[in-house]
């Protein structure tokens, strides 16, 4: 089953009214593929999905970037799956490793809040990755399938899926995978998921590296057999943006 390449644009905490306006016409304006060719999603901070969602062209979806674990309540500043999909956002980004690292959001936890969300009905973008030091320990592909492994005892299906592996060290640091590093680790998901959750699951999820992709080497980590597109965060903000929801064609 081809997967459709797809390229998400995490904003993470960055933006004032002007300037994501100024983002939405970057991206309105942009010459890109085909929805058929490429689905793409941004996602801003939560105070600006309406603001997103209505303005973008219908062709980019949009995504939060959290939500709670289950429904909302006495949870003060948290943001229910529910929440999210009352205004129409298809998409959430869960298990960050913003998110696990600085707020202590555990394997467990996070796949929770993959069975949750999906359970409501939103599209998730689960991540994983290992730091520095797990990776010089030689622990990366036990630590991504820890990460991998608890999504997948609370999920029954991986059709809303996508899994996006960050090595921790190459977020925001401008050390990029190589494409051979990339490659290795998609491979070995993709496996994880052939041994442990079915045939079907490994060939149709989409694995997509995030982790100082630019547009300046995400065409080179395109042509990777298993890399089905990108998580980006900082060049999400820029016009190269572009460059990278193009890097498939
Ligand atoms: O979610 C996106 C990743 O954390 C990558 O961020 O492209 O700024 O390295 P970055």
């Amino acid at each position: 089953m081809a997967r459709k390449f797809f390229v998400g644009g995490n904003w993470k905490c960055n933006g004032t009214t002007e300037e994501v306006k100024k983002i939405i016409a970057v991206l309105n304006e942009g010459q890109v593929p085909p929805p058929d060719a490429v689905e793409v999603v941004v996602s801003p901070p939560f105070v600006f999905l309406p603001l997103v969602k209505s303005s973008l062209k219908p062709q980019f979806h949009v995504a939060a970037q959290n939500c709670w674990v289950k429904k909302g309540g006495a949870f003060t500043g948290e943001i229910s799956a529910e929440m999210i999909v009352s205004l129409d956002i298809p998409w959430v980004i869960l298990g960050h490793s913003e998110r696990r690292l600085l707020l202590n959001e555990s394997n467990e936890f996070v796949g929770d809040k993959v069975a949750y969300a999906l359970g409501q009905g939103l599209k998730v973008i689960a991540c994983v990755g290992e730091t520095l030091e797990q990776r010089e320990a030689g622990k990366t592909l036990d630590v991504v399938a820890a990460q991998t492994k608890a999504i997948a005892e609370r999920v029954s299906s991986w059709e809303n899926i996508v899994l996006a592996y960050e090595p921790v060290w190459a977020i925001g640091t401008g050390k990029v995978a190589t494409p051979a590093q990339a490659q290795e680790v998609h491979h070995e998901l993709r496996k994880w998921l052939h041994d442990n959750v079915s045939p079907e699951v490994a060939a149709s999820t989409r694995i997509i590296y995030g982790g100082s992709v630019s547009g300046g080497n995400c065409k080179e980590l395109a042509t990777q057999p298993d890399v089905d597109g990108f998580l980006v965060g900082g060049a999400s903000l820029k016009p190269e943006f572009i460059d990278i929801i193009k890097s498939s064609e």
